[in-house]
């Protein structure tokens, strides 16, 4: 019992509620795209993940602080030096990303959490052939996966397929062959170009059969991250081979945009520490982005259905999970429970939520 104190405390060590950091270096990587490297701003090491995890970022905007989460693209590796790396891309939609874009600049001191598991690999579970279908930034988390093969965290396979518009469109294009070429033969990387013949990728998008190609696709355990409508595209590819739910990892974006396309608006009742607050619900947007745009501060943390943090009870009226992957227990969605990051308004709605502690 006289640990558990000592326990907690290491763990608080280990998984600090918040990291200040430093802007070390910001690399134009295509149009739309920066990558930023960090370090701690008080020379501190930084909190340990594994390839694939997500970290939350705060931004100060207009007087509220607003959190995103990004997928890490540096390796654990490059963690325990001193550095993180995240890509951040701009975007229409998510007016965080357009903000880092436009205003971070090396020498800025900014505040993260702490990372956060998300689909990464699990020997027991996933077996030796990892297959990753990526599309745009969503190749992030697979660029430090890529890298913690080479480094020898993680022990399986990697072939990774990549889908992009055009070569330009393609992030880390001068690293690719270098990770191939140290793996020993554990990476492969497949470019898969929609536009444009390029020479060693293959034309059009990823398909099953481009996948049978390069990958033994009976035995893989498969990850995918990119944009919604990739996302949904690698899922109806890969129907035929009737996989088992835990063959297939989605790695949700955090970002919402799954029902940019759906029209009208909602009135939203929201019951918070006690308070009630009404205010307008899009049909396009997040019930969790209808309660920020209100100026309520939610709990909050993965804002992909992965941590339960934003857990809401839904007192009246309906709504839609974005996708599968909206991580609600079948018994919490029995009693009338959400995750708001992952659900759309479909009808006027009240709900009772957490305040952000
Ligand atoms: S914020 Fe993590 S499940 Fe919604």
């Amino acid at each position: 019992m006289n640990n558990i104190p000592n326990t907690l405390r290491l763990s608080k060590l280990l998984h600090p509620d918040y990291q200040n950091l430093v802007i070390t270096d910001v690399v134009e990587l295509n149009e739309t795209t920066k990558l930023y490297a960090l370090k701690s701003a008080e020379n501190k090491e930084l909190a340990y993940y594994e390839a694939g995890s997500y970290i939350p970022v705060f931004v100060e905007l207009d007087g509220n602080v607003v959190e995103r989460p990004y997928s890490l693209c540096s390796s654990p590796k490059e963690a325990l030096k001193g550095t993180y790396k995240i890509a951040v891309k701009r975007s229409a939609g998510n007016y965080i990303s357009t903000f880092i874009i436009e205003n971070w600049k090396v020498g800025d001191k900014v505040k993260f959490g702490s990372p956060m598991v998300a689909e990464v690999y699990n020997k027991l579970r996933d077996g030796q052939n990892i297959v990753a279908l990526a599309g745009g930034v969503g190749i992030t988390p697979f660029y430090s996966m890529a890298k913690a093969v080479v480094d020898g965290d993680n022990d399986h396979n990697l072939t990774l397929f990549y889908g992009a518009n055009t070569k330009d469109e393609l992030l880390f294009n001068d690293e690719w062959a270098d990770l191939e070429k140290a793996s020993n033969g554990k990476f492969k990387l497949v470019r898969v170009i929609a536009n444009e013949d390029v020479e060693g990728c293959e034309r059009g998008f990823i398909t099953l059969d481009i996948m049978k190609k390069y990958a033994d696709v009976d035995t893989a355990t498969f990850f995918i991250s990119g944009p919604p409508p990739m996302m949904a595209a690698m899922k109806k590819e890969l129907a035929p081979l009737n996989l088992p739910k835990k063959r297939i990892r989605i790695s949700m974006n955090g970002d919402g945009g799954f029902h940019t396309d759906k029209k009208g608006s909602y009135k939203l009742t929201i019951h918070m520490g006690g308070e009630t607050y009404q205010t307008e619900a899009l049909a396009s947007e997040t019930i969790l982005v209808a309660i920020e745009k209100a100026g309520l501060k939610p709990a909050v943390y993965c804002r992909s259905g992965i941590c339960g943090f934003c857990r809401a009870y839904v007192v009246s009226g309906t709504y839609e999970f974005a996708t599968d992957e909206h991580g609600v227990r079948k018994m919490d969605q029995h009693f009338g429970f959400i995750h708001p990051c992952c659900s759309y308004p479909t009808s006027d709605l009240e709900i009772v939520v957490q305040r952000a502690k």
